[in-house]
């Protein structure tokens, strides 16, 4: 039997012999990082791909969570999910705030804008919601709850490159969005990131501040970090945008296969596309009910395991349950009975550009077994 390792994800990667050109440049240039060539072009690239009018490029996508909080002069508490990968709250809790956890929505997994207002207090400044798996959070209802109570909106959109509702980009809602390009990620630039807003004033707020809070040779204007994208990471992100949608057309066609496949499943369910939103695949999570599946879904993650078939459970520990959080009044499970059952019923599965026909008919086998 074939047992080569099927990982969750496997890179988008540039062509070799083009990263070699841009290279060769870079380095008759000799000017490797702080707004260098590519790091402008990809930026110019970028807004125009995302249809975003201004983009910040980052080394990452948690310093810019970091350095939107600090622009936007975020206190207090912040009403934000415990559905998520743990930067999203470790982003609060680096800037001094309180995370306030809210219970996510079953169908989207999303932060349950039903359940907001209810933990709004006289400390709330912010809501952090995340577009889990790149879908899209009810924008509409969540900025009206802000505009209600006079709070900011910043979207951790880590997953959600590319994701367009109606024609419209999901980074346009709230405040400021941001991205992550890690290696893992649909996009990637290696590692990197970037911050999304909606004019040239908090632009170079941002820009200032994830270069040390430099302005000009001489004036910082605020105690600034160092987030900046370099640039031959900026070069791979310039190759990677002429192939992504390609890869978002690949990884379409394997979410297409396991659907048709687990369909019937009793006990497997799945997220179907939602109406007018142009999807970028980048997960594909299925639920496993225990009673009707007949295997718990650690029972089945162990399984695929040991077919060296590496899904993941994305999100599970829940981030409320990680120490630095557990004691929060909010992290209570009495205050997150749907978060909770889903990251005890969760596994994503393989997914990415590459993935071989012949390795998709061995997830969806170890799932039909
Ligand atoms: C939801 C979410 N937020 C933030 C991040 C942090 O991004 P990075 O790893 O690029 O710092 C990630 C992923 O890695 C993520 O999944």
């Amino acid at each position: 039997m074939d047992n080569k390792i099927i990982t969750v994800t496997s890179p988008l990667l540039p062509n070799l012999d083009e990263l070699n050109v841009y290279l060769k440049d870079i380095w008759n240039r000799k000017w490797l990082t702080n707004n260098g060539h590519y790091h402008q072009e990809l930026e110019k690239a970028l807004c125009e791909y995302l249809k975003v009018p201004y983009i910040s490029l980052f080394t990452n996508g948690t310093i810019p969570l970091l350095c939107a909080l600090q622009a936007l002069r975020i206190t207090g508490e912040v009403i934000t999910t415990p559905y998520s990968f743990v930067a999203t709250t470790h982003s609060l809790w680096w800037n001094n705030i309180k995370p306030v956890f809210v219970d996510i929505d079953p169908e989207t997994c999303n932060i349950d804008p039903d359940k907001i207002e209810a933990a709004i207090t006289s400390k709330t400044t912010a809501i952090m919601p995340v577009h889990v798996y790149g879908k899209p959070c009810d924008t509409k209802r969540i900025q009206e709850i802000a505009d209600k109570y006079g709070l900011k909106v910043i979207y951790d959109a880590a997953h959600a490159f590319g994701v367009e509702v109606n024609g419209k980009s999901i980074l346009e809602a709230g405040d400021i969005s941001t991205l992550s390009f890690h290696a893992t990620k649909v996009y990637n630039t290696i590692e990197g990131g970037a911050l999304i807003c909606h004019d040239k004033e908090m632009k170079d707020r941002i820009d200032h501040l994830k270069n040390f809070g430099f302005s000009d040779e001489t004036t910082v204007i605020a105690p600034g970090i160092n987030g900046k994208m370099d640039e031959i990471r900026s070069a791979c992100g310039l190759l990677n945008l002429k192939q992504v949608d390609k890869a978002i057309t690949a990884r379409q066609h394997v979410a297409n296969r396991y659907r048709e496949a687990l369909r019937n499943i009793d006990g497997i369910t799945f997220m179907n596309d939602m109406p007018a939103v142009h999807h970028n695949y980048s997960y594909f999570p299925i639920f496993i009910d225990k009673e009707k599946y007949g295997m718990t879904r650690d029972e089945l993650y162990f399984e695929m395991k040991g077919q060296n078939i590496l899904g993941r459970r994305y999100f599970y520990p829940l981030i409320s349950d990680f120490s630095t959080y557990r004691g929060l009044p909010s992290a209570a499970k009495e205050n997150l009975p749907v978060a909770n059952k889903i990251a005890n019923s969760v596994i994503c599965l393989p997914m990415y550009h590459a993935l071989a026909e012949e390795d998709i008919d061995r997830v969806i086998d170890s799932i039909k077994k």
